[in-house]
């Protein structure tokens, strides 16, 4: 079965790749499938945004889409970046250090520093099925960044039971407690409970 993934997130493909490919699912970047836009994520949760991006890219391609919304959301903060996590701070134009840096700057003398990424999956099929998957995983901020593995917040959140960042810590490790991996993990059981593979 092939998917075609709705981002041009590279660090999200990669990681879509790597955990969807052992199960003989192959995921195809939008941009190689000739999508030239980004869906504009105009949801309030990262659900209606997941179903927003797949079920356009499904439209446009009649083709089996995947989407993921997701994001980092710090107990000090209310719950913010949130779904905004992609246009934190200065937006879509900061890169992801810039971002990570004013992230840290908002809780510079904070001690609390709980916080989690979220990530909901929704697959949507030509005809309009809809599938979908969540995962979740806590950690904590730290108060510098460390590694130059993963993407986005990586190098500044630490999952539960770790003392590195998941910058540091590699993609399998990753892969295995992520919000992404466990919703993926979650994908799998729905898929499989559909028989779709
Ligand atoms: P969106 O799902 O395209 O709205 O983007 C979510 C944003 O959340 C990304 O651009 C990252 O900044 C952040 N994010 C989501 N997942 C991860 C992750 O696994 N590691 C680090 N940052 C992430």
């Amino acid at each position: 079965m092939t998917f075609i993934l709705a981002s041009n997130n590279q660090g999200k493909f990669r990681e879509f790749k790597e955990i969807l490919e052992p199960l003989g699912i192959t995921v195809v970047p939008q941009a190689i499938a000739g999508v030239d836009f980004e869906v504009n994520e105009t949801g309030d949760t990262f659900e209606e945004n997941a179903y927003l991006k797949a079920s356009t890219i499904s439209q446009y391609t009649n083709f089996p889409a995947i989407a993921d919304d997701s994001g980092l959301c710090v107990d000090a903060l209310g719950g913010a970046p949130g779904v905004r996590s992609a246009r934190f701070g200065g937006g879509k134009d900061w890169t992801d250090r810039q971002k990570y840096e004013y992230l840290l700057e908002k809780l510079a003398g904070e001690s609390d520093r709980h916080a989690k990424f979220v990530c909901s999956i929704c697959c949507v099929m030509p005809g309009g099925r809809v599938l979908r998957a969540s995962g979740e995983c806590p950690g904590t901020i730290l108060t510098a960044p460390a590694g130059d593995g993963g993407f986005g917040y990586d190098p500044v959140f630490a999952p539960e039971g770790y003392a590195q960042s998941f910058a540091e810590l590699g993609d399998d490790i990753k892969n295995r407690l992520s919000h992404r991996g466990r919703a993926l993990e979650a994908l799998r059981a729905e898929l499989e409970r559909s028989g779709l593979c």
